[in-house]
This record gives structure tokens, C-alpha cells and sequence, in this order.
């Protein structure tokens, strides 16, 4: 019977090895304590970045089967492949977005990300001033203050849906999400306002620690 035992584990150590590990949704709850953002809205956009993750493992489990069954070259296989893009950046960007939430949204002016912005733009106001117009452009979509790490410099950025105008190798730093769903049901048509409020609730903190991250990295590798 030990060897059965044996066997029995070995299989579940095997079977361990090559099981994907599935994305496990982050928990944003302390959020609800903002008081500039309705509960309701919070919720909702709660269970659309669930659904981001859900979608994320699906789209990776169905391609390792796909792949498990020899089936590289099939419609579904392509179709899978270029969704996948856009549910893992819908994933990932929620998590970056709620996270750089829930801080008084003034940075410390001892900061690096602070002394780095004023450094760059000019001044604060300048870089402000940037990011809210770049996030008042029509569409649907994110705005990201990126760190180019080859050169250590900041750039705003917009990004369509979720996953086109991406910087290769940058670093996102702040993340503003403004597809309609992130503010219309509270502010209405009102995106000047969400980002104004958006403002106020920045935890700099998050964002700093993301900066510093990268450039002690760089710093660390010399490149
Ligand atoms: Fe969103």
C-alpha cells in the first residue's frame, strides 16, 4: 500500500509542476473607505476587473489545451491568442489603477517621483496639467504616467481600450483608468470632475515605491 501512497503523491507532484497557476483577483476593499468615490461605483468596478481576471485564466487555460492537443494552427488558437492581450492588460491595469488609490493625493516633496516630475516638466502643475488633458482625450481607455528606463524619463501616456500604445520596456508609474464605466455613474458625463477627484485620492506613496523600485534596479544592473 506505501507504494501506492508514493505513487499517489508523485502524481500530484507532477501534475502540480505542469497545472498552470491560475491569476487570483486582488483584494481592493480598503478602497470603499475613499470618501470622494461612491460605494456603488467601487463595487461595480470590483466585479468588471473579477471579470478581467476570470477572463485572463480562461484565455490561458483554453490555449494550453489547445496546445496540449496539437492544436496550434486552429481558428481558435489565433483568436484566443490575440485576445489574450487585452484581458491580462484589463487585469493587471485595474490592479495598478486600484492600487495607486486611497493615499491624500499630495506627494511628498522629498520624494523621488516628485523631485523626478518638477525635474522634467518644470514644475508639478506642468506634469498635472499634462496627464488630466491627455485623460480628457475622446475614447475610452487609460493614461499612464510611464518611466522609460533607458533614459529615466517620464512620459504621459494614452492607451486605447487596453492594450494599444503600450511603451515597450516603460515602467507604468500612475495609472488613471477612463473608460466610462470607472466614473459615469457617479459623475455623469462629468470625466473633468472623476479626474479631479482622482487627483485627491492618488496614493503617491504606491507611486513612488514603484519609481524607486525600478530605478534602484536599473541603477543595480547599470543599464
Ligand atoms: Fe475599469
Amino acid at each position: 500500500m506505501k507504494w501506492l501512497f508514493f505513487l499517489l503523491l508523485a502524481s500530484i507532484q507532477l501534475y502540480g509542476f505542469h497545472a498552470q497557476k491560475e491569476y487570483k483577483a486582488k483584494d481592493f476593499s480598503h478602497l470603499f473607505e475613499m470618501k470622494d468615490f461612491e460605494h456603488q461605483l467601487l463595487e461595480m468596478h470590483f466585479t468588471l476587473y473579477h471579470g478581467y481576471v476570470k477572463n485572463a485564466n480562461f484565455l490561458l487555460n483554453e490555449l494550453k489545451k489547445l496546445a496540449d492537443q496539437g492544436l496550434e494552427r486552429s481558428y481558435e488558437f489565433g483568436a484566443f491568442k490575440r485576445r489574450l492581450g487585452w484581458e491580462f492588460d484589463g487585469m493587471r491595469l485595474h490592479e495598478l489603477y486600484f492600487s495607486n488609490l486611497g493615499g491624500t493625493g499630495r506627494p511628498k516633496k522629498t520624494s523621488s517621483i516628485y523631485n523626478a516630475i518638477v525635474s522634467q516638466f518644470g514644475s508639478f502643475h506642468a506634469w498635472k496639467t499634462d496627464f488630466a488633458a491627455t485623460g480628457m482625450i475622446r475614447g475610452i481607455g487609460w493614461v499612464i504616467l510611464y518611466v522609460d528606463p533607458e533614459e529615466k524619463r517620464l512620459i504621459n501616456t494614452w492607451i486605447n481600450e487596453h492594450d494599444t500604445g503600450h511603451l515597450s520596456k516603460g515602467i507604468p508609474l500612475l495609472v488613471m483608468d477612463v473608460w466610462e464605466h470607472a466614473y459615469l455613474t457617479q459623475f455623469g458625463l462629468d470625466r473633468a470632475k472623476y479626474i479631479q477627484v482622482f487627483f485627491e485620492n492618488i496614493e503617491w506613496d504606491e507611486v513612488n515605491e514603484r519609481f524607486m523600485v525600478h530605478t534602484h534596479r536599473d541603477s543595480r544592473t547599470g543599464s
